[in-house]
C-alpha cells in the first residue's frame, strides 16, 4: 500500500524535496533548542578558525536532519560529502573518503547505526585523531602505516541512536535530538512552501495541513503538493479550507493524520491483545510489518499524540486512542506506565 503519511523518504519526494529544503537557518523553522545550539558551536568554530565538533544529529524520519546538515555546511562555508551507512561496504572505501576531505570539510553520514563494524572502527582513530591506520604490503613484510588527515567535522544522521556502539557515539561532540514538529511551526512550514510553489492558500487551510502532518516535515510538502494538484482540478488553484479538507479525506488521512495502517495497527492490538500489553516480535508477527519499521515510522507520532503508551510488558493503546477509532475502552490489563 503507498502511505501518504509515511515520514519515510520516497522516490517521489526527491523532486519536491530538492526545491523546499532550507539552505539556511533563517528558513529552517522550528527545532529552537537545536538550532540554538549549533549556531553558537558553528559561531565559535568559525572564530577559532577550526572545523567543528563532530555532530551526531537523531530522530524520526522526515524531521530535517539532512536539512541540517547542509546548512551546517553552508553556514561554514565548506564543502560537504555525503553518504550513509549501507553504502558504505568496505573499510577501504571510507578510507578513500576520508583522505579527500579537505581541511574543516564536512563528512556526512546518513543512517550512521548502519555502517558494518569493520568500516565503523576507521571511524574512530579518523573522528579522535584526524588519521587512519592502513596496511601496506602483504604477508609477513605487511606493516601499518599512519595517515594523517584533514580537520574535518563528521556529521551522523540516525533514527535511533541507541543502536549505536558507544565507542562511536562517544566520539561524537555534539548530540541533538530532533523532535516532532508542533502544528505553529508546520504551519509556518506550509506557508513557506506554498510560496515557493507560488501557491495561494488560506491560513485556515495551512492550519489544517499542518495537524493532519504528523508533527513532520517531510509529510507537509508532499501532502501540500496533493492538496494543490485537488485545488488545481477542482477549484481555481487557490487552496481554502473546503479543498484542503476534501483532499484530505479523498487520500484517507484523518483529522489527526492517521491513515488506514496506523488504524490497523491500533485494532490489531485491540482485537488480538485485547488493548495490550503486546511486545514488539508478537505485534510485528500479527501486524505484518518490520519492527523497526513500527518503531521508527508508526510508533513516534502514536506515542506523542497520547494513542499509544509504552510500557515494560509491551505496547498499550490509550483510552485516547480506543475513543479515536469509535471503541469503548474497559481499561488495559496489566498497565503499568513506564512513566
Ligand atoms: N525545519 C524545517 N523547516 C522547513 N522545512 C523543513 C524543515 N525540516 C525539514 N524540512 C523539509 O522536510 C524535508 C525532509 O527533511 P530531511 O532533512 O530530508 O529529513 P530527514 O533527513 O530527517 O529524514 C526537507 O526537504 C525540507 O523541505
Ligand atoms: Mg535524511
Amino acid at each position: 500500500m503507498r502511505r501518504i503519511v509515511t515520514p519515510e523518504f520516497k522516490n517521489l519526494d526527491e523532486k519536491i524535496e530538492k526545491s523546499l529544503r532550507p539552505q539556511r537557518f533563517s528558513q529552517y523553522i522550528g527545532q529552537k533548542k537545536t538550532v540554538d545550539q549549533l549556531k553558537i558551536f558553528i559561531e565559535a568554530a568559525k572564530m577559532r578558525d577550526e572545523q567543528l565538533d563532530h555532530v551526531l544529529l537523531y530522530g524520526p524520519p522526515g524531521l530535517g536532519k539532512t536539512t541540517l546538515s547542509h546548512i551546517i555546511a553552508n553556514e561554514m562555508n565548506v564543502s560537504v560529502k555525503i553518504t550513509s551507512g549501507p553504502a558504505i561496504e568496505r573499510p577501504g572505501d571510507l578510507a578513500a573518503i576520508l583522505t579527500n576531505l579537505k581541511e574543516n570539510d564536512i563528512l556526512f553520514i546518513d543512517e550512521i547505526h548502519r555502517l558494518n563494524r569493520s568500516v565503523e572502527e576507521i571511524l574512530y582513530p579518523a573522528m579522535e585523531d584526524y588519521a587512519i591506520d592502513i596496511i601496506v604490503g602483504k604477508g609477513p613484510g605487511a606493516r601499518s602505516v599512519r595517515l594523517d588527515l584533514s580537520k574535518f567535522t563528521l556529521i551522523g544522521a540516525t533514527t535511533r541512536a541507541g543502536n549505536l556502539s558507544s565507542p562511536l557515539r562517544d566520539r561524537f561532540g555534539v548530540l541533538l535530538k530532533l523532535d516532532l514538529y508542533d502544528v505553529d511551526s508546520l504551519k509556518e512550514i506550509v506557508l513557506r512552501s506554498s510560496d515557493i510553489l507560488d501557491v495561494s492558500i488560506t491560513e485556515n487551510a495551512a492550519v489544517e495541513i499542518a495537524r493532519r502532518s504528523r508533527g513532520t516535515p517531510r509529510i507537509v510538502n508532499r501532502i501540500l503538493k496533493r492538496v494543490r494538484d485537488y485545488a488545481q482540478v477542482f477549484g481555481e488553484g487557490d487552496i481554502a479550507i473546503e479543498n484542503a479538507q476534501k483532499a484530505l479525506d479523498m487520500l484517507e488521512i484523518d483529522e489527526l493524520g492517521l491513515d488506514q495502517v496506523d488504524k490497523k495497527l491500533l485494532t490489531t492490538i485491540i482485537e488480538n491483545y485485547n488493548g495490550g500489553p503486546v511486545g514488539l516480535d508478537a505485534l510485528a508477527a500479527s501486524s505484518g510489518e518490520e519492527k523497526t519499521t513500527i518503531e521508527d515510522v508508526y510508533e513516534p507520532y502514536l506515542l506523542q499524540i497520547g494513542f499509544l503508551n509504552r510500557t515494560p510488558r509491551g505496547r498499550v493503546v490509550t483510552q485516547k486512542g480506543y475513543e479515536h477509532l469509535g471503541r469503548t475502552f474497559m481499561g488495559n490489563s496489566n498497565f503499568d506506565a513506564l512513566e
